[in-house]
Parts: C-alpha cells; structure tokens; sequence
C-alpha cells in the first residue's frame, strides 16, 4: 500500500528533476489516489499550511467566491489537480519548480482525502 505512494512520489521527483527545462504537463507522471497512510496526509497538510492556505484557506475552508473551494474538488481527478497546481490556473499561480519533489502527491492525498476524513 504505502509503496504505491512512494513509488509514485519518486516518480514524479524524478521527473521534475529531469524536466528542469519546458516540462509539458503531458509529459508529468500520474498521481496515486491511493490509499494514503495518515502520516501522507499530513505531510499533505503542511504542504498545504505552507503554500496554499494563505489563498485557499485554513483547513480549505474559505468562502468559494473568488477562490475555489478545494473541499468540492472532484476526487477522481487526479490528473487535473496535477495539471491545475503545476501550470496555474486564472488567478492561482503556477508552482512548477517551487515545492519539493513529490509535494504535489502529498497535497492530493490531503485534498482527496478531504482533509484526511474520506480515507
Ligand atoms: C495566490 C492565491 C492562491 C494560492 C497560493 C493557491 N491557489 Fe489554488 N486557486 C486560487 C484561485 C484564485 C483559484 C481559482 C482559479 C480559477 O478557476 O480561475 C484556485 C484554484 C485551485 C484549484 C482548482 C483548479 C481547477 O482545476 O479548477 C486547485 C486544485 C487548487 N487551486 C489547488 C491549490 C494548491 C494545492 C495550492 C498550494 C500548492 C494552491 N492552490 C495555492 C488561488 C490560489
């Protein structure tokens, strides 16, 4: 179980090490919908505390007006999650190269998980 995650975290700290330059968002490996451990969630949510909270609120909880709601995200959308984050999104900004390889994997198990409740 726990290998899926960190096959797949290497994976994709792998590629971003390769990719430095022009990484298409085709070209990112798959994220895992797990199952996630506890311990991926919360590397998730201090991911999540440290990058994205300031926008998207604490605990996700914001008011869905301006800022998408990340607790109605879809769960069975992986690859769009990946590519929203990588590439930006209107007004979110694209964080391609700015987090630790494997960080998006870990915010998807916190965002998928909402909040590690749906585990
Ligand atoms: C500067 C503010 C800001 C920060 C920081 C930010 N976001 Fe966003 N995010 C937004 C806004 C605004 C939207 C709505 C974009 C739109 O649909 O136009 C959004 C949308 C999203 C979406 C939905 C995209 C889609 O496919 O519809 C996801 C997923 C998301 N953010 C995840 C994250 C994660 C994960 C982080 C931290 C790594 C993060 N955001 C950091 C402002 C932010």
């Amino acid at each position: 179980m726990q290998c899926l995650l960190l096959c797949a975290a290497a994976l994709l700290g792998g590629a971003a090490h390769a990719q430095t330059t022009a990484a298409s968002p085709e070209a990112l490996p798959p994220l895992s919908n797990g199952p996630f451990t506890a311990e991926t969630v919360a590397k998730g949510k201090a991911q999540y505390l440290r990058t994205c909270s300031q926008c998207h609120g604490f605990n996700m909880v914001n008011s869905g007006t301006t800022v998408y709601d990340l607790r109605k995200f879809p769960v069975d959308q992986a690859d769009r999650f990946l590519n929203s984050v990588t590439n930006g999104k209107g007004n979110m900004p694209s964080f391609k190269g700015a987090l630790e390889p494997g960080a998006i994997q870990f915010l998807w198990a916190y965002v998928s998980t909402r909040g590690g409740k749906e585990m």
